[in-house]
């Protein structure tokens, strides 16, 4: 009876100092105190039954004593009541206050409509997609190593939360093929949030957003597309800014660039401070034979960049997860 006893003090123990009291009641060794009464002889039965009836009893009164300790406990107690007198003459009002568009949104509305008046139509992108439009229209072969570079996550069904905005180009190129058929241009900037198994720090994030740039006619080149993006970033920080490029590699296009600004002094930038703002060139013939366009007939420009990254420039914000952090403080800063 020896080892009955010990099981009886560690299991009222066990009640009387648990977060979870009432855990107590599925302790294996209480089991196994049950499944004992069948083996014994029938006139220790009796004596074992109402043993196991008392601690039963026992163990639900340490339960209720360990709950109503932990209820009376300093954890801190909810105030449910009204945060003023409900039976006031003048009944006292909260004040609400005039809620605002999340800053990015705000960007992505200016950002928009500059390209709007440079004659490019504005579509968000998608935010689940698949390994068609990720990489096969993007001229990734299957298994190439510069997948990698769009480390991102993936769903049973094989659909993919995109890296990055560029796999709206198939889909733009393709509804724009009668454009060019009927002697115009496709023009479309795509923005929209995108997802990367990243290490998170001041600039970077899992999610975040890009803006991209799909132009196609007869005669697109280089000097158009930098010419565009300087236009850009001038109304953008409202300065003249200096712009160059190094040679980068994408796979969807042929060159591609790395296209930087000096950051402009209007908003703390000091001569030769280069800032990397998007990756660009001409687009692959590949891509625009994936989407039924002649590329002996017509090519065109894209660029993609980071959202986030741009708007940090303009307002001097330090640290990109900001953005999701749900921080009134900051939230309120952009009213
Ligand atoms: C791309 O995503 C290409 N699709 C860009 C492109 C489009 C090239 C069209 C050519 C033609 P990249 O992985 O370099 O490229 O990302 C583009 C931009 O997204 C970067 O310049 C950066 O501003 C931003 N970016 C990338 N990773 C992060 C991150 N983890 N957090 C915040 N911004 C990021």
């Amino acid at each position: 009876m020896n080892d009955i006893e010990e099981i009886r003090k560690s299991l009222l123990l066990e009640a009387e100092n648990s977060d979870n009291p009432s855990n107590v009641l599925k302790d294996p060794r209480l089991k196994k105190l049950y499944a004992r009464i069948p083996t014994l002889p029938n006139q220790e039965k009796a004596e074992f039954g109402k043993f196991l009836n008392s601690l039963k009893q026992e163990l639900a009164e340490a339960i209720e004593k360990r709950r109503k300790e932990l209820l009376n406990s300093d954890v801190e107690k909810l105030d449910i009541t009204a945060p003023f007198d409900q039976n006031q003459a003048e009944p006292q009002l909260f004040s609400v206050e005039q809620a605002n568009l999340h800053p990015l949104n705000n960007e992505i509305q200016k950002v928009n409509q500059i390209f709007r008046s440079m004659g490019f139509e504005a579509v968000e992108s998608r935010q689940i997609d698949n390994d068609f439009n990720m990489f096969e229209t993007l001229n990734f072969p299957k298994d190439h190593p510069a997948r990698d570079d769009y480390d991102t996550f993936k769903t049973k069904e094989g659909l993919i939360p995109p890296a990055h905005t560029s796999t709206m180009q198939n889909r733009i190129l393709k509804a724009g093929k009668a454009k060019l058929e009927r002697g115009e241009n496709i023009a479309v900037v795509s923005y929209g949030r995108v997802f990367r198994n990243e290490d998170i720090d001041a600039t970077h994030e899992h999610t975040f957003h890009q803006y991209e740039g799909v132009f196609v006619s007869e005669k697109a080149n280089l000097s158009q597309m930098l010419g565009t993006l300087k236009e850009f970033f001038d109304t953008y920080y409202g300065a003249d800014v200096k712009i160059k490029t190094q040679p980068a590699y994408f796979p969807f296009v042929e060159p591609g660039l790395e296209f930087m600004i000096e950051k402009p002094k209007a908003i703390g930038g000091k001569e030769g401070e280069w800032l990397e703002m998007l990756g660009c060139g001409m687009i692959h013939q590949n891509v625009l034979k994936k989407a039924g366009i002649d590329p002996t007939k017509y090519q065109g420009f894209a660029w993609g960049g980071g959202f986030e990254r741009l708007v940090m420039l303009k307002y001097g914000i330090t640290d990109i997860r900001y953005f999701e952090s749900t921080k009134l403080d900051f939230l309120r800063s952009f009213k």
